[in-house]
């Protein structure tokens, strides 16, 4: 699908595969410390710790004293193969409290309680997390979860800002189901989500390592669409697509490692909220135009990778539509749904704004997929089109994509086959040198 003019976007190497955002080394997968606070939570991080171990991770779990009364420490050694202990006292002579914070290659603190951050953000030392926190000198990942309250409270707010500020990632706490029947901000983050992070954060690490440069999204904000919406007939029929949001869920996970302040759109999504990433949810193409057109003034880059309807069914029918004995069947008119990619670019919010638009085409007897996705590019007014060839069925669903992403200068860029986080890498990258 590659056409002339190809570029290379800067930062990234020749292949635009998982190279984009630097995979850490494929010899060595680095050594993790995985503390363990006394939340109720504990137990989902048995997930994380079997996610990590799989992908080939030494890692050593170092729970507190209350996250023993959760999660037990058989459940930790067994599954990590190591020895697991809260006490700096026990096996003096290996003078843990130094050596395995000094090993370290990412810390990952999970669930992260209010006392854990609070001691953290104070430099205590009183047990063999804590001192293996100021004893690590490689990037550390800190998963809140607590109640609503204690997390809102303006000292855990305090504790937050200043971990913050000496470089350490805190995620938020997801929203949803509490520890009791309440409902709020407070949730661990999904561990697949966890462990995406911490892939993300060695990965940075590396290109830190080898001198490349990962482009910083710190300060901008970006809105991005995912998932495939539904026009309903009936109260249980609709109208709808194969879209999945995995392509929109990584766009928008790989923006928030990166620094950017996400708001996530999505239309009928099953997949976890990405970590630190505001997630709006929507069902049909016009609650999409409202969000999308409502926010975008906020907006330093609009990405859409959602797959809207371009026709609803022209009535809505208040009750399920009933077969007819006479075996008559009902006709369906359909009528057009707003274009949201054409009216955010033709009507920009904001100066210097970057609009990236996705299309998925098939050819046909006359055109190329590529020249069917200039043609949109024109019409729609977009800066950058990411042009998928869905043609037999392919990357709806899949954790894999390929695309050619063009320009309004006619410029294209093939991006052969990779992760959809690669992608995203890409995406962004593109999306940053318009800002420079
Ligand atoms: C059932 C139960 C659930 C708890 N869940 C949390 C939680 O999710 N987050 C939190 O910050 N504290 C939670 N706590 C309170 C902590 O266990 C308590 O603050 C403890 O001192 C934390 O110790 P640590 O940070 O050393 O692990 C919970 C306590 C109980 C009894």
């Amino acid at each position: 699908m590659s056409g002339s003019g190809e570029v290379q976007p800067p930062g990234t190497t020749a292949v635009p595969g998982d190279s984009v955002v630097p995979a850490a080394s494929a010899k060595h997968k680095p050594n993790v410390v995985l503390g363990v606070g006394g939340g109720i939570a504990a137990y989902k991080v048995c997930d994380l710790l079997r996610r990590l171990t799989e992908s080939g991770h030494s890692v050593r779990v170092v729970p507190t004293a209350a996250a023993l009364e959760f999660v037990g420490a058989a459940t930790w050694a067994a599954l990590s193969g190591q020895p697991v202990t809260a006490d700096p006292f026990d096996h003096v002579e290996e003078v843990p409290h130094v050596r395995i914070g000094k090993a370290a290659e990412l810390v990952v603190v999970a669930p992260a309680t209010a006392n854990l951050i609070a001691k953290a953000a104070h430099g205590l030392a009183d047990d063999l997390l804590t001192n293996t926190l100021l004893t690590a000198r490689c990037p550390i990942l800190f998963a809140a979860a607590m109640h609503t309250e204690m997390w809102e409270h303006p000292a855990t707010q305090a504790n937050v800002a200043v971990l913050r500020s000496r470089g350490i990632t805190v995620l938020d706490p997801a929203v949803g189901r509490l520890t009791g029947a309440d409902t709020g901000r407070g949730r661990l983050p999904e561990p697949s989500e966890i462990f995406a992070i911490t892939q993300l954060m060695l990965a940075d690490e590396a290109a830190r390592a080898a001198g490349q440069s990962v482009a910083d999204l710190t300060g901008k904000h970006v809105l991005v669409s995912a998932g495939g919406t539904r026009e309903h007939l009936d109260p249980v029929r609709y109208l709808g697509n194969s879209s999945s949001g995995k392509q929109g869920y990584a766009l928008a996970r790989i923006a928030a490692a990166r620094g950017a302040k996400v708001t996530l759109v999505a239309a009928n999504s099953e997949l976890p909220d990405p970590a630190g990433v505001q997630v709006v949810p929507v069902v049909s193409t016009r609650d999409l135009y409202d969000e999308i057109t409502g926010r975008a003034a906020d907006a330093d880059a609009i990405v859409m990778a959602a797959a809207p309807a371009d026709f609803r069914p022209a009535d809505f029918a208040e009750h399920k539509i009933k077969k007819t004995a006479d075996g008559a069947v009902p006709a369906v008119n359909l009528i057009q749904t707003p274009d949201i990619l054409k009216t955010v670019s033709h009507d920009r919010a904001r100066p210097g704004q970057v609009i990236v638009g996705f299309a998925a085409e098939t050819g046909d007897a006359e055109h190329t997929v590529l020249e069917l996705g200039r043609a949109k590019l024109e019409r729609k007014g977009c800066d950058l089109l990411v042009i998928n060839d869905v043609s037999g069925g392919k990357v709806f669903g899949s954790d894999v994509n390929e695309a050619v992403i063009i320009d309004r200068n006619g410029t294209a860029l093939p991006f052969p086959s990779g992760s959809k986080d690669a992608l995203a890498g890409v995406i962004w990258n593109l999306v940053a040198t318009h800002w420079h």
